[in-house]
């Protein structure tokens, strides 16, 4: 059976893949320490799991309006007004499965075929694909370590053609931890209200921000902007009439988001706060063990890791030697070498538009973070 031509072009997670690989060798009986996913090792908290159960017991395991329940929408829109001040009505949010969904979602009421949409690299594995799905042109832009992988205000303008549609920013950042200041959010929002494009910002780790690091959510940065932006979090918010839009298309996707994790996401954002405080406090000494670990090892280095729990080194001056009698070339070689021969998973920084680097993610527990940098040190040497 031909399959249809939106799926030749479509390249599977590589996150998803090499986090596979090593769930085949934790399977077949090897210890792995795996770094390839963003998965946090801690538990739910127990008051939102309670919601969960509340939830199903009493009997809210019915379909739901396609755009959320509306106390959800309401508490979202309260949020978002009292951390940032900005006005959304409960109507312009919407909530979805999951933050790829809500990304998919965006795009696909907002891109026409053939419409470009800019992605700074290093980026996340599912933008461009997202994009793609759509019928979109991701326009991929190079951005520097030197530049703590940050995109300019020259870079953004250089690449706007009369095609560009949106402009896609992850602050702070998947794969590099890099974050924007607000001033230089401020400089990038200049351009994209003197020309005619939207901005989807993807801010999901905005509570995981270190150090004196200051986040600025991108609509806030310039007066005007939050009609030309869709925040992408935990849930989505956008301009009434994109909201709109994929609240109509979320209800034949998919009838509503689990009614369930509704009423848990609802408890997650009114109940209390102290266990986002406890998990930012336990990432910032994983962060400062691994930036710490990947400084030590020659010819490795990474930019500051601001937010998100994600370190991208380079491997460059790793790359063209022997393991053994096996030649390690591209990053792929590194990381695939470095999964058989050390059990440790990583992601090839191909994967994210950067070649010659490599993403572990310090998701894991300090224990894993110290066996897996072990390894990773005795590996290089
Ligand atoms: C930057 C970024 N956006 C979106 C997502 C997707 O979130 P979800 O797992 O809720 O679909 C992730 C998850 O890894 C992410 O890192």
């Amino acid at each position: 059976m031909n399959l249809a031509q939106r799926m030749l072009a479509l390249e599977p997670s590589a996150t998803l893949a090499m986090s596979g690989k090593a769930k085949e060798m934790k399977a077949a009986g090897v210890t792995v320490y795996d770094l390839s996913l963003g998965e946090p090792d801690f538990n739910t908290p127990e008051h939102i799991c309670q919601a969960a159960f509340e939830a199903i017991k009493s009997g809210k395991t019915r379909y739901t309006p396609a755009a959320g329940i509306m106390p959800l929408r309401e508490a979202v829109a309260a949020a978002y007004k009292a951390k940032h001040g900005l006005e959304y009505k409960p109507t312009d949010v919407v909530v979805s499965n999951g933050a790829k969904h809500a990304l998919h979602n965006a795009f696909t009421v907002t891109v026409n075929p053939g419409d470009e949409v800019i992605i700074p690299a290093p980026y996340w594995v599912s933008y461009a694909e997202l994009v793609k799905l759509a019928g979109g042109v991701p326009i991929i832009v190079q951005t520097r370590q030197e530049d703590q992988f940050r995109l300019t205000a020259e870079l953004l303008r250089a690449s706007i053609t009369p095609r560009t549609k949106a402009l896609l920013l992850c602050s702070p950042s998947n794969p590099t931890g890099s974050m924007y200041t607000p001033e230089q959010l401020g400089e990038l929002a200049d351009v994209v209200l003197e020309k005619d494009i939207i901005v989807i910002a993807d801010e999901i780790y905005e509570n995981l921000v270190y150090g004196d690091n200051k986040f600025a959510s991108f609509a806030t940065v310039r007066p005007g902007l939050q009609d030309k932006t869709i925040l992408i979090n935990g849930v989505r918010l956008a301009p009434s009439n994109i909201a709109k839009s994929m609240a109509a298309l979320q209800s034949q996707e998919t009838s509503n988001p689990c009614s369930v994790s509704q009423y848990a996401a609802l408890a997650a954002i009114q109940g209390d706060q102290s266990c986002v405080a406890k998990m930012l406090a336990e990432f910032s000494k994983r962060r400062d063990y691994v930036t710490s670990r990947i400084a030590a090892i020659d010819g490795m280095s990474c930019v500051e890791m601001s937010g998100a729990f994600y370190a991208f080194f380079n491997i460059q001056a790793h790359l063209g030697k022997k393991y053994g009698d096996k030649m390690v070339e591209t990053d792929s070689d590194w990381c695939l070498t470095l999964l058989e021969q050390q059990h440790v998973a990583t992601v090839m920084g191909s994967a994210f538009g950067a070649p010659g680097y490599a993403r572990a993610s310090f998701a894991a527990s300090m224990e894993t973070l110290k066996e897996a940098f072990d390894r990773i040190e005795a590996f290089v040497k």
